[in-house]
């Protein structure tokens, strides 16, 4: 027989034990952030119906599923995000959900794209989504969550220094105003976003281009790559009304920020769309702007009709999607990955076959102390046991061979740079005398 492919499939990843220690720490200060905050951890199945996803207005995610049909002819998808199951099951609950709720997930995603630096075909991200929350409020507590997230992990973010991570906020409002006065609305709206989302990775000729084929025509089109070029609160307020409502929003949400000190952090700028139809309101991207990957680490934004799109009626929604992927590039570039150790406290080294039931009751009566142990089974040599001990970053050594049994004893070797060995009776060890 041939041998087996010994990659996994293209895009995904294995994780080695060494790989996993680095997921649950990330996963740990992402759990406890958000607990801080009160939300609450839910998850759903990682297969989906399709046509969750399945959108009219021209979405990548769209193209990019995983899907398939079962034996039961069921059109179903590996998801490629959250969200729409999280609409799913906030309309499966109807009324039955008090309202608001606050959830937080770190479910693992599948999309077919293009591999490439910090992005892959299956990724972990951790979403955290308020739902029934109509104020600017939500987003800001959300923001405040993912600074606080990029804080715990070494990412500096003080006031009065360049931060290395910066918050590129809009509003789909805006724009959504601006256009209505344009005759673009609705469907074609949606459509529109997800387009003008490409500028940067197309040429403007191109884009323009494209938006013709849905019928914005090149005047309109350059009216709308105008408005994406504006930055800031105060060059906004020159071009749209004043009481444009995604400018008003973004005011509010600007001063609520500053409550929560992370104002110094958010960077309004009306090139950032995102990619997602569905948003309705708020949109941002997290970046970094230390280190060479200039790509954004997180996004979410405000999607008050996304259950109404699935058939129900319209419900507040907001949250964001932080992947495990693209801050893992960036805390490596900058050096900062943390050193996690294997966390192995003893190892009990029993020299022949005859020790190993003693060496068994060693180790149990250790665990019970809280201590975490592995028992040497191997009988190789023991300056190789010694050496397999330290690189696993045991702190001690209990040696038996069947003169220390006999003799009631087990030698107790500290491990490292001392190296100090005791004898030690094993009725220390809850073991009488054999
Ligand atoms: P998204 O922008 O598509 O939003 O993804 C959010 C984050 O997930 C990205 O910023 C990135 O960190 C990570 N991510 C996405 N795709 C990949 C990939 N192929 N490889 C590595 N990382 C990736 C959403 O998914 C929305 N559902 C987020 C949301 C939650 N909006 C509201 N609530």
């Amino acid at each position: 027989m041939s041998q087996i492919e010994l990659e996994p499939v293209k895009g995904t990843r294995d994780f080695y034990p060494e790989d996993l220690r680095f997921r649950t720490w990330l996963f740990g200060h992402m759990r406890a952030v958000a607990r801080s905050l009160g939300y609450e951890e839910y998850d759903a199945c990682v297969l989906e119906h399709a046509d969750l996803y399945i959108r009219k207005a021209g979405d990548e995610i769209t193209r990019q599923l995983y899907d398939f049909k079962d034996k039961g002819d069921r059109h179903l998808t590996l998801r490629p995000e959250l969200t729409p199951s999280l609409a799913r099951m906030v309309m499966a609950k109807g009324a039955a959900l008090a309202l608001p709720v606050r959830w937080f997930a770190i479910p693992q995603c599948f999309r077919y794209e293009e591999t490439q630096r910090g992005r892959k075909r299956e990724h972990f991200q951790w979403n955290m989504d308020a739902v029934g929350i109509a104020s600017v409020a939500a987003e800001a507590e959300l923001m405040s969550a993912q600074a606080e997230l990029c804080r715990r992990i070494g990412l500096k973010l003080d006031p009065g220094a360049e931060p290395e991570v910066i918050w590129r906020v809009s509003n789909r409002q805006v724009l959504g105003h601006f256009l209505a006065g344009m005759g673009i609305d609705g469907e074609l709206f949606a459509a529109v976003c997800v387009l003008i989302d490409k500028r940067g990775k197309i040429s403007d000729a191109e884009l323009t281009a494209e938006l013709g084929k849905i019928a914005v025509d090149a005047d309109k089109a350059a009216r709308i790559l105008a408005l994406l070029d504006v930055r800031g609160l105060d060059q906004l307020a020159t071009q749209v009304p004043a009481d444009n409502p995604g400018l008003v929003a973004l005011r509010e949400l600007l001063e609520l920020a500053a409550s929560l000190g992370i104002d110094h952090l958010i960077r309004i700028d009306l090139s950032v769309i995102r990619g997602l139809s569905y948003y309705t309101g708020t949109v941002w991207e997290v970046f970094a702007q230390a280190g060479t990957f200039r790509r954004a680490i997180a996004g979410g934004g405000r999607y008050d009709r996304l259950c109404e799109q699935l058939g129900g009626t319209p419900i507040p929604m907001v949250g964001f999607g932080f992947g495990d992927i693209p801050i893992r590039e960036v805390l490596e570039e900058l050096g900062r990955l943390p050193q996690l150790p294997r966390g192995l406290d003893d190892v009990v080294y029993p020299m022949g076959a005859k020790q190993f039931a003693v060496a068994n009751r060693i180790a149990a009566h250790l665990r019970a102390q809280g201590r975490t142990v592995a028992v040497d089974y191997s009988l190789r040599r023991f300056k190789h046991v010694v050496q397999r001990a330290e690189d696993d970053g045991a702190e001690r050594l209990f040696i038996l061979g069947g003169d220390e049994v006999a003799k009631g004893v087990c030698k107790v070797r500290r491990l490292g740079a001392e190296r100090v060995e005791v004898e030690t009776p094993l009725a220390e060890y809850g073991i009488p005398r054999i």
